[in-house]
């Protein structure tokens, strides 16, 4: 059997410099498919499920089923986030590449699906209201220090929204979009922790309120 040689992935991207939607990219192959790239691919494999649906593991032990269940949704919510941004910064880099290489209209299609992703990732934060305070207590103390202030794709997003950036009026709507989900956010952080601090070490609710008002002021 050929054994393939699989792309390094560095921050989410395939060591060629391809995002993982790319031909040129084979991150995300997985080592039987590498080794025989001709086999027609089936719901399974196409999806990578035996990947990532092996990919939740809750941390906290010898946790009734309830806190399970807590835990495990509150991952695949952070996942499943994840996965939206990798969406909307694909959509946002072909939204802004020179004009040469857009077709006409495709701008706008790129730029309606990123805010049409951000909208499902606010819906996402809100259905943590389905996560009640004390199972998620009963979980918290495993995450140790680990916060979405470390997210790295949070950040790219932030930084290609930030004033100065070129395409600031065509990144409007996306702009509003992505502060929709910051007050979201907020106020599942204010019902979940109250005056508790972070977990990234930040005081919590205050911290993410000066956030808010910083997007506020920058986009309005
Ligand atoms: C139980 C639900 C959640 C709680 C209690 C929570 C709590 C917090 C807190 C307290 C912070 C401030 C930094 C710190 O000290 O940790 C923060 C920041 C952040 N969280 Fe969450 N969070 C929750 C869900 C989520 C979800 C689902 C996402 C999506 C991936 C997310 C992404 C972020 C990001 C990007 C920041 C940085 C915000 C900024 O610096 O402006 N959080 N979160």
């Amino acid at each position: 059997m050929p054994s393939a040689t699989l792309c390094v992935s560095v921050e989410g991207h395939c060591a060629t410099g391809a995002r993982p939607t790319e031909p040129e990219c084979r991150m995300s192959l997985s080592p039987s498919e590498a080794d025989w790239p001709g086999e027609p691919p089936t719901y399974a494999t196409y999806l990578h499920l035996d990947h990532l649906l092996s990919l939740q593991h809750p941390l906290a032990a010898d946790v009734d089923p309830r806190t399970r269940a807590a835990e495990h949704f509150f991952i695949i919510v952070h996942q499943a986030s994840e996965l939206w941004l990798q969406q909307v910064l694909l959509d946002l880099d072909a939204a802004t590449a020179p004009t040469a290489s857009t077709p006409p209209g495709a701008r706008h299609e790129h730029l309606a699906r990123a805010e049409a992703c951000l909208h499902l990732m606010t819906a996402q934060v809100e259905a943590l209201d389905h996560l009640p305070p004390d199972a998620f207590r009963a979980f918290r103390a495993a995450l140790g220090t680990a916060s979405g202030a470390q997210s790295q794709q949070f950040e790219h997003l932030r930084a290609r929204l930030a004033p100065a950036a070129e395409h600031a009026d065509l990144l409007r709507g996306v702009a509003a979009a992505f502060a929709r989900w910051q007050r979201s956010h907020l106020a599942v952080v204010a019902r979940l922790l109250g005056d508790d601090g972070g977990t990234g070490g930040t005081p919590g609710v205050t911290y993410l309120q000066r956030r808010v008002l910083a997007s506020d002021r920058v986009h309005s």
